[in-house]
């Protein structure tokens, strides 16, 4: 059975680009993965839709309220579902987190509000909170469009060509090498010498010494 994502998210229209183009476009297309976005606001029970509220003890902003969440999470879960709430105070996102989640059944992602929701959504129907990065977005919804991306990859089928995850950044944990296509010669900029040599041995020489040299300038924490 393929893996089912549910997002459940107040702005469903901010996927609509993200799950029709691209790689991830014809996984879904070739069902690979099943994407399911879910209007929030179709479980507000009140006439104005109403989804956030007032937080009690004061302060700036709105609180997206429990009712409409837990109806949402009841009405979408399954057992043994993996429900995911996007949030800045979270787990970083990671390789190891993203491949873990791409070989669930079902995964359920609940995008936040930017001033925060209802503790006892996070204590109650959240089995996982995770960021995508230490700053801060309006919305988790693109958040919850990032780790599908990065989990989609790991389903078999979806890239293209199986080596192309093992070649790549933070598999290694060193940043990627320099690449170049055709032409040799642009605008008088020219190829590294070397990749055109065909010694596939210098070849390797030359892209591990870019990596190095690259995260030393970019990324020294990797390289302890
Ligand atoms: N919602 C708002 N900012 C976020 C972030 N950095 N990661 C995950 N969800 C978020």
């Amino acid at each position: 059975m393929p893996l089912t994502i549910d997002v459940l998210t107040l702005f469903p229209r901010m996927l609509d680009g993200f799950l029709s183009e691209s790689i991830l476009g014809k996984g879904i297309a070739a069902g690979l993965l099943n994407v399911n976005v879910r209007d929030l606001r179709a479980w507000s029970t009140d006439k104005h839709r109403t989804a956030d509220d007032r937080p009690f003890g004061g302060g700036a902003g709105m609180v997206l309220k429990p009712e409409p969440v837990f109806a949402a999470m009841e009405a979408v879960q399954t057992p043994g579902c993996r429900r995911i709430y996007l949030t800045p105070d979270g787990v970083p996102l990671s390789p190891t987190i993203a491949h873990r989640l791409s070989r669930e059944q079902h995964l359920v992602f609940l995008s936040g509000h930017y001033e925060g929701i209802d503790q006892r959504i996070r204590d109650h129907i959240i089995d996982e909170e995770i960021s995508i990065g230490d700053y801060v977005l309006t919305n988790g919804t693109l958040a919850a469009a990032v780790v599908i991306d990065a989990l989609a990859r790991f389903i078999p089928g979806v890239l293209g060509e199986e080596k192309s995850l093992t070649h790549e950044s933070f598999t290694s944990k060193l940043l990627d090498f320099p690449q170049y296509t055709r032409p040799a010669e642009f605008r008088g900029m020219s190829v590294p010498e070397v990749l055109l040599s065909g010694n596939h041995a210098e070849i390797e020489k030359w892209r591990q010494a870019r990596q190095e040299e690259k995260t030393r300038q970019v990324r020294p924490d990797l390289l302890n």
